[in-house]
């Protein structure tokens, strides 16, 4: 009997110390963060034409956010996950007698963001090698107008600690601009890969991994983003979709369109098109963008 018992309890033993490495390995640390650092290696944002018709969709909610800061030029703004400066460059140029503090882990990417910046003779920026998540939880409160954080939080697993974050960090009245992956890009993906098993965990779980992927993510509808950065503490003041009828060359969008293969006319006419038809279709682009304000 007691020979019986030493077994069970042993065959239990094995199966919770498997158990508990298998919850290890599922804690996303040293390995998403390489596989995050690899995704976007190579890919520079702020030199891809398809990369610059989307930055300009940013720019049209971000600008006139921008505009209603009662610092005006002087404002101080946080890029947090600034890549290679697609958005930064723009917002040191508006903010010229302010300062944008530019946020990465990755150092290639903001290499290349200096070396852009000095070209345009931008003395404004300053740049911060620097874990997104870290680097937010240790803002003083209050210390920025306007915080940006685009098409990073989807790989961030501490994503709703950093939006809570950033709103305190604003100053009241401040905006942010942030923006996720939506739900229906994933469930796009994984269907044009004729993946049925990532497109049911698309439809029914909102984070996770992909396939044998070392990257951890999460997606959202639109409704499920604005109630996120409402969460957080700010009025949420548009919802908008980036992309809402093209997407990169190698994406389910792109297969309907890329911009890049647009020509003259027909490049300002995708982008008249995609910006009117944002706030209607928010949650068919690629990445759902919020614009909230600090509640004062
Ligand atoms: C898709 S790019 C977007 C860059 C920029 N926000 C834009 O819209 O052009 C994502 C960037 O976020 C950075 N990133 C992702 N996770 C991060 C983290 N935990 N800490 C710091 N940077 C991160 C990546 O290195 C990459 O440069």
């Amino acid at each position: 009997m007691r020979g019986l018992t030493r077994r069970v309890l042993r065959a239990a033993g094995r199966r919770l110390s498997a158990l508990s490495e298998r919850l290890a390995d599922d804690r996303p640390g040293e390995a998403h963060r390489r596989a995050v650092l690899s995704a976007n290696a190579g890919h520079d944002m702020a030199a891809d034409p398809d990369e610059a018709h989307y930055a300009r969709q940013y720019l049209s909610l971000i600008t006139p956010a921008l505009e209603t800061l009662s610092a005006g030029k002087s404002a101080k703004i946080l890029d947090l996950g600034c890549g290679h400066g697609r958005l930064t460059i723009p917002c040191a140029e508006f903010a010229s007698a302010g300062r944008v503090v530019a946020v990465d882990f990755s150092a290639s990417a903001l290499a290349s963001l200096a070396a852009g910046a000095k070209a345009k003779g931008l003395g404004n920026v300053g740049l911060c090698e620097a874990d997104a998540a870290t680097f937010a939880a240790g803002l003083p409160p209050g210390s920025f107008d306007a915080a940006l954080c685009c098409e990073v939080l989807y790989n961030v697993p501490e994503w709703r600690a950093v939006l809570s974050s950033l709103s305190k960090a604003l100053k009241p009245g401040g905006v942010l601009v942030v923006s996720l992956r939506s739900r229906w890009f994933e469930l796009t993906r994984a269907a044009a890969a004729r993946d049925m098993k990532s497109a049911r965990t698309a439809r029914d779980a909102r984070e996770g991994r992909f396939g044998d992927g070392d990257a951890w993510s999460c997606w959202h509808t639109p409704e499920e983003a604005a109630a996120a950065v409402t969460a957080a503490g700010l009025s949420v003041e548009r919802v908008a979709g980036i992309g809402v009828l093209s997407g990169l060359p190698d994406d389910p969008f792109g297969r309907l369109l890329s911009p890049s293969r647009l020509v003259g006319d027909e490049r300002c006419g995708l982008f008249e098109l995609e910006t009117s038809l944002a706030s209607e279709y928010a949650g068919q682009g690629r990445y759902i963008a919020v614009v909230a304000r600090r509640n004062p």
